[in-house]
């Protein structure tokens, strides 16, 4: 069969990845879409399991820091497009052990630019690299104000100064090569298959646990929360529609202080298993801050709208209770997450001794 397109997609076994590759297959069937994920901790091919049957799904296990590789996968599969979102993702992570995040986030990233660029040389009409970037690359807010596409780079963690370095250098590859880049950026995403070191599916996992929910610092920190299927639907048309050269924010319009987010999802717990109203609450406790913690985010993403017309669809409430219901309804999805099981799931899958 020939298809209208061949995309590649990094880090598709990922959280926000695997929602988008869903939304690609079954959207577009006239459309191959080519996962290129080398499963780290935070890569889970159990994301994709209702998905990964469909003819025009291929799974390439790999690292994006592999020029040869990404070399073969450009020319065996003619890949036009690129949806770039294998990273190193968690900050916590990222003051931990920084250069992880330089080698994936940074190097990675020049790699895969460097492959695009080789295999489109001669043509690159109808070709798009598209990268997906946070808003963590503009640093931190105070009470008021918000992120445009215009605010200057501020990173401050490991993990946003790697973001940012690979934003430059995806623009600098637009700028310097004519490479057909779009780049976004967008808030914290929340909902199903996120890996439970994340704020939200922590606190889901420890409130049905009866675990203390560990709240840093005063809590009063601020993020604009953004239900990931709605991040998945930007991308599908910013990746169609959006201007090349072009950056967009995108972002919930969603504000939470942390405290005031965890003590909601202790009230929506409570209900869902039928505790006494306040019981959860009672887990929480404020523990030493994140060394840098930024203080607020929040995004103006006017330009996505105005220009392609794109809006959340899903409000706080809704999908908070989405989620928790979700987690609570995945029990052995997040069973095989923490115990680790997760991780032979690819040995079962795809390495029957072939
Ligand atoms: P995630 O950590 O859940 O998934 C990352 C995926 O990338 C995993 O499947 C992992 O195996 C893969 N990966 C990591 N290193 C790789 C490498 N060297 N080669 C190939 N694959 C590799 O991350 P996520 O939360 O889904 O985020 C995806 C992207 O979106 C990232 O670029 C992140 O910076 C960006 N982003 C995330 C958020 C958020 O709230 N989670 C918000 C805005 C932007
Ligand atoms: P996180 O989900 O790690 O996303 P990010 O740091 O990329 O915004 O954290 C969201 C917020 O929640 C952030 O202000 C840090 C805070 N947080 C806690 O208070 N406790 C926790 O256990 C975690 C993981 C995060």
């Amino acid at each position: 069969m020939s298809y209208t397109k061949n995309i590649l997609l990094t880090g598709g076994a990922g959280f926000i990845g695997s929602h988008v590759v869903r939304r690609f297959l079954t959207r577009y069937p006239d459309y191959r879409i080519v996962n290129l994920d080398n499963l780290t901790y935070a890569g889970n091919l159990e994301n994709l399991r209702d998905v990964e049957g469909l003819p025009n799904y291929v799974f390439q296990r790999g690292d994006i820091l592999d020029a040869a590789l990404l070399d073969d996968v450009f020319q065996s599969f003619q890949i036009d497009g690129v949806i770039h979102l294998a990273a190193e993702s968690h900050v916590d992570r990222s003051i931990e052990s920084p250069l992880d995040f330089i080698e994936t986030n940074i190097v990675g990233t020049v790699t895969l630019l460097n492959a695009a660029k080789k295999a489109w040389k001669d043509a690159l009409e109808g070709k798009r690299f598209y990268h997906i970037s946070t808003d963590e690359v503009y640093g931190s807010l105070g009470e008021t104000g918000f992120f445009t596409e215009e605010t200057p780079y501020d990173p401050r963690s490991p993990y946003s100064a790697s973001k940012a370095s690979s934003d430059h250098l995806v623009r600098a590859y637009f700028h310097t090569y004519h490479l057909p880049v779009v780049v976004s950026n967008c808030s914290n995403n929340y909902g199903p298959y996120q890996f439970p070191e994340k704020l939200i599916p922590l606190m889901i996992h420890n409130i049905r646990q009866e675990k203390p929910l560990p709240v840093y610092g005063d809590g009063k920190y601020t993020r604009d929360w953004l239900w990931v299927e709605d991040h998945a639907a930007a991308i599908d048309l910013i990746f169609h529609q959006g201007k090349t050269g072009e950056t967009y924010n995108i972002g919930g319009n969603n504000e939470w202080k942390n405290i005031d987010l965890v003590e909601r999802l202790c009230d929506i717990l409570d209900d869902l298993l039928h505790r006494p109203k306040g019981a959860s609450r009672q887990l929480i406790t404020f523990v030493k801050d994140r060394p840098g913690h930024d203080r607020r985010y929040a995004i103006d993403a006017s330009k996505l709208k105005q220009e392609l017309g794109w809006e959340p669809s899903v409000y706080a409430e809704e999908g908070l209770r989405l989620t928790a219901q979700w987690y609570l309804d995945n029990q052995e999805w997040l069973d095989h997450v923490t115990s680790g099981a997760y991780q032979q799931y690819y040995e079962r899958q795809y390495d029957h001794g072939g």
